[in-house]
């Protein structure tokens, strides 16, 4: 048997954007704007339109929820719909009433509503006029946006959220190409990724004006995954301490600690991308860390030394410090093309209880994505999904050794409650504990939902 802390929270995470539909939504973010634009970029030429329908299907839905044993939703508010004008950040009716009929039905079902304020959504007006996240205009727009959410909502909800996964931001929209504006410029990036942690700390800031209760708590949640060494050679020793750098701590220090990691700006500083920061950022930075950490757990970061030694006539990324490793023998989830290696829980645990000095955490998503899942339907339409439970049963006996060890985790969030759209694959690979039939929108339980209501309600599981 392993069990867990008697308060420990299940729940599931999800999105807005990735539930919703845009249904009297009155701006674009993004996605919208590039799927409308560019829909053969998309699995199956599938936008974000309706999504899990989940704006006008969520009583239904959170009573799915609630069978699968679902104690705490984890979702956003959807800058796009809640506000009518970003530089006044007035409101739009109907946007307010929809997340105050969300969040009466989370509540009268005993869901804990766990709400995030940015999930890759980025108004795409504010791309088109001020470059997005590159403008601290938008930092501060971002703000006057948290301030309503925590004067409409911080009465019901006590756990909050500034942004998920920024560091998905900086890398899709400024690295890799996998979220518009698909821009490849190191520099942007570095000044992207400052930007994302000054507009963190600022919510913060705003967050304690408004939300002073002692019961209510802000963090931030972020996909933490460790770097792994090819070896023990130095070179490749160097890579994984720079991409753990880059990768973790660029988010992680100033969140919890207050400041950017000293290694990482002294290299930035040489190379001469260092971001524009004044004093008054920084010692704002440091005066505000969260009260807990979301950490969004996939896969960990294998990492061995690049093929050349940077040098200054390279445009300047941050791979010229690492490459990926394709670690012989490693366990695949091929349908994500994600790794699946449990251990990297544990040591999660390990190093937020050492040196994040063991701020309570909880699992913000984790959850494995299987395509076609149509295979595994029975004859009574319940998808058998025994590789599902098995991945979290891996995942969460890691986690247990971590708490046991001593770390402050406080819940896990399974991805997904309900097969969700998702930004670049749309509905290709399915990550819920329940089922959407999407042409009928029919939603079933699936095998993982029994065992996971199991879970919650017993707080442990059978090895
Ligand atoms: C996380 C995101 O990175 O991974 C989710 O917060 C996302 O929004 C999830 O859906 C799974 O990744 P993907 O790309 O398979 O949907």
């Amino acid at each position: 048997m392993t069990s867990f802390p008697k308060d420990f929270v299940w729940g599931a995470a999800t999105s807005g954007p990735q539930t919703e539909g845009n249904f009297h939504k009155p701006h674009q973010n993004v996605f919208d704007y590039w799927f409308a634009t560019a829909p053969e970029q998309f699995d199956a030429g599938v936008g974000p339109d309706l999504a899990s329908n989940f704006y006008n299907d969520y009583e239904h839905d959170l009573d799915l929820m609630q069978q699968a044993g679902i104690q705490g939703l984890r979702t956003s508010i959807q800058w796009t719909r809640l506000i009518d004008d970003f530089e006044t950040a007035s409101l739009n009716p109907d946007g307010v009433a929809y997340y105050n009929r969300v969040i009466d039905a989370m509540l009268a079902r005993g869901i804990e509503p766990y709400l995030n304020l940015h999930h890759f959504d980025l108004p795409v007006a504010l791309y088109d006029q001020y470059g997005g996240w590159e403008s601290k205009h938008v930092v501060d727009l971002f703000v006057k946006f948290a301030e309503q959410c925590f004067k409409l909502y911080g009465d019901r909800v006590k756990k909050w959220f500034t942004f998920n996964e920024p560091k998905v931001v900086v890398d899709g929209q400024y690295l890799y190409g996998w979220h518009y504006p698909q821009v490849v410029d190191g520099p942007k990036a570095v000044q992207v990724a400052y930007n994302l942690n000054l507009a963190s700390a600022k919510t913060v800031a705003a967050f304690r004006q408004l939300c002073p209760q002692t019961d209510h708590q802000i963090g931030i949640i972020l996909n933490l995954t460790p770097a792994y060494a090819a070896s023990d050679d130095p070179a490749d020793q160097a890579a994984a301490e720079f991409a753990e750098l880059w990768s973790n701590n660029l988010f992680l220090d100033p969140a919890v600690l207050g400041h950017f990691p000293t290694k990482l700006v002294d290299r930035l500083t040489t190379d001469g991308v260092i971001w524009e920061s004044t004093p008054a950022e920084l010692a704002l930075i440091a005066a505000n860390p969260v009260d807990v950490l979301g950490v969004n757990y996939y896969h960990p970061f294998r990492v061995q030394r690049p093929d050349i030694s940077p040098t200054s006539l390279q445009p300047w990324l941050p791979d010229i410090y690492f490459k990926d490793y394709a670690m012989p023998g490693r366990v695949m989830n091929v349908d994500r093309g994600w790794e699946i290696y449990p251990t990297a829980l544990t040591d999660i645990a390990k190093n937020i209880q050492e040196n994040y000095h063991n701020i309570p955490w909880f699992i913000s998503e984790n959850g494995m994505g299987v395509a076609h899942e149509e295979r595994f339907l029975d004859r009574q339409g319940v998808v058998q999904d025994d590789y599902r439970i098995d991945f979290m049963r891996a995942h969460l006996n890691a986690l247990a050794a971590g708490i046991a060890a001593g770390s402050n985790c406080q819940g896990y969030f399974v991805w997904t409650a309900i097969d969700c759209w998702s930004w670049n694959h749309a509905y290709h690979n399915r990550y819920g504990l329940i089922r959407d039939e999407i042409h009928t929108q029919t939603k079933t339980l699936k095998k993982s939902a029994a065992w996971f209501k199991q879970l919650s309600d017993t707080n442990q599981f059978e090895d």
